[in-house]
């Protein structure tokens, strides 16, 4: 059967209501008709939960200079050093922009912004609110976004794939030079009909993948989707073997979803990691303590854990002032004191979690993708600005700058681009509802426990082999179940989350060194890498 759908059309598409999707729409609204796609409530996002902040640089003792030189350490050797002197020299403006929409950034008595630190920052330079720096900033962009009368969001609207040529019945494979994005198909949840977006330009913002792993501190909506829609799209993805795991999720021995992040500012703040022994055991492994790099300090707790046969780590702030704690961390605070731990008096139980994904859709210096009227610009795009492991904070920072680059650009193309107009309608013959619900759940269960055993802070080839094998099993039985099944949104993660681990797996299989967050017990640091282990 031929599902009846409607078309729309609009000048901008936006995939995405995180800081990145809205940082855009907010930008291209004055120049023409823009709708936004989420797939959860507005808010919904990584970006709801960032916790410690955005890395700026705002004042002296603190200059791009010294910003550029922590991120390139940080990357281990593979960021695109152009690209890390753009985002960071443009830091400021993009802050200042963030603030005059309404974000409330915490300031000093004296009227100047309250900098913290965090892992691998040689200065103080992240501009947060207390600990709910991502909360505040997508309620202030929300609100901009929904007083804007040339700005359209619809909520539960889940996207299930790019139009290209493919739609056309033209052959598109990896080699075709100009594949070119005309829009969406999309679920509408609330009607469960899939409907046509057909749009001038389409910006991907569609966050992270977490959910690829059992432990991750994403919410339950990060499932790698426009990654994966650009990978099936024949679009180019890269660094995805990159995977950075967060050192401080609260021990979660129920294993619920998401993790609950202990953020990187109370290391920031003073605040040290010891063995379940009491010891502390950071300087053995480098020189910034509980502060080195996140990728060396969750390599580092996961030795000890693997060594002593522990199952977490302590976070231990009693030594601090139980004043500042309170002030700085008042939701961390909070949650810990919910399971009886005060945070003043009491060490934390920690374990490394599963938190952003470094790559993702290559992007040039504007957000644009391999693909033609796409651009892709957050935690989905793959800019450069990381290389091989994120310094902390820098994520929100990539997503104002390339929304804001990509917004520039897109407003200037959209002149020359018209809608294609021969797009057909989404065809679901043949397909009927699922019958067993179990099908998914026990191999998405499965598709995270294998890429948590086989490729997570620890990889070897042999590992990487039996990843792929038994994913493989599990990709063919999904397809299979996709090709006769009527959509719906838990099949279509599934099938994302599967095309992830598999992209994970074959980067990380290509790598031939361990570099950053990519770690092989086959391999040594490769060369230029300035790590030990
Ligand atoms: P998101 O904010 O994740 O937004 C993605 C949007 O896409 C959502 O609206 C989602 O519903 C929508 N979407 C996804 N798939 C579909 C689909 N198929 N159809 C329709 N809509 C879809 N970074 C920092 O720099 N500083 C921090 O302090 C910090 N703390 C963090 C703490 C936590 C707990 C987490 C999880 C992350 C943190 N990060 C931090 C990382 C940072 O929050 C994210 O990288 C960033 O917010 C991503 O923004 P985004 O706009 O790219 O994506
Ligand atoms: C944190 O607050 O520790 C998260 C910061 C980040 O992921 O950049």
């Amino acid at each position: 059967m031929k599902t009846e759908s409607k078309q729309i059309q609009t000048d901008f598409l936006v995939i995405g209501s995180g800081i990145a999707g809205l940082t855009y729409a907010l930008k291209v609204a004055d120049h023409g008709k823009v709708i936004m796609l989420t797939k959860d409530n507005e808010d919904e996002s990584n970006t709801k939960y960032a916790q410690g902040g955005i890395a700026a640089v705002i004042h002296e003792p603190d200059s791009y200079e010294k910003h550029i030189k922590d991120t390139l350490e940080c990357g281990d050797g593979l960021c695109d050093e152009a690209v890390v002197r753009m985002v960071i020299t443009e830091s400021t403006e993009r802050v200042i922009e963030l603030a005059e929409w309404g974000t409330k950034f915490d300031k000093m008595p004296d009227g100047e912004y309250d900098l913290a630190k965090e892992g691998g920052h040689s200065e103080k330079r992240i501009l947060h609110y207390k600990d709910k720096t991502g909360f505040e900033i997508e309620r202030a962009l929300l609100e901009q976004a929904r007083s804007n009368s040339n700005i359209i969001i619809h909520d539960h609207f889940f996207v299930v794939d790019i139009i290209t040529q493919h739609h056309l019945g033209v052959e598109v494979n990896k080699n075709t030079p100009d594949v070119k994005c005309f829009g969406v198909y999309v679920l509408n949840l609330k009607t469960g009909k899939v409907e046509t977006i057909l749009a001038k330009t389409t910006l991907m913002a569609t966050g992270g993948a977490g959910n690829v792993y059992e432990n991750t501190t994403n919410p339950v909506i990060a499932t790698g989707d426009g990654i994966a829609m650009v990978y099936r799209a024949k679009g180019r993805v890269e660094n995805m073997e990159f995977i950075q795991f967060h050192p401080t999720s609260l021990y979660n021995a129920a294993a619920k979803r998401p993790s609950f992040l202990i953020s990187e500012a109370v290391r920031g703040l003073g605040g040290l990691l010891r063995t379940k022994n009491g010891k502390e055991f950071m300087q053995k492994y480098d020189k910034q303590g509980s502060l080195a790099p996140r990728d060396i300090v969750a390599r580092a707790i996961d030795n000890e854990l693997k060594t002593l046969g522990h199952e977490h780590v302590w976070l231990d702030c009693t030594h601090l002032d139980p004043d500042e704690i309170v002030k700085h961390f008042p939701n961390i605070y909070a949650k810990c004191k919910s399971i009886g731990i005060d945070m003043a008096k009491d060490f934390i139980p920690v374990v490394p979690a599963a938190h952003y994904i470094c790559g993702g859709i290559k992007v040039d210096m504007w957000g644009r993708s391999s693909i033609e009227n796409l651009y892709a610009a957050g935690e989905c795009s793959s800019t450069g600005l990381h290389g091989a492991n994120r310094l902390a904070s820098n994520s929100l920072l990539e997503a104002v700058v390339y929304a804001h680059r990509a917004a520039l650009d897109a407003s200037k193309a959209i002149g020359n681009i018209s809608i294609e107009g021969n797009i057909p309608d989404w065809n679901d013959s043949g397909t009927s509802y699922p019958e067993e619900m179990v099908l998914i759940t026990q191999n998405l269960r499965e598709v995270q426990q294998i890429m948590s055993s086989y490729v997570g802070i620890v990889r070897s080839d042999l590992r990487l082999k039996r990843a792929l094998d038994r994913l493989n099993i599990i990709y063919q039985e999904n397809e299979d179940l996709y090709d006769r099944t009527t959509v719906s949104p838990q099949l279509c993660e599934l099938r994302n989350l599967i095309n992830i681990g598999y992209i994970i797996i074959r980067s990380a299989m290509k790598r031939k060194e361990s570099r950053g967050l990519h770690y092989s017990v086959d391999y040594k640091p490769g060369e230029g890498s300035s790590r030990k282990f």
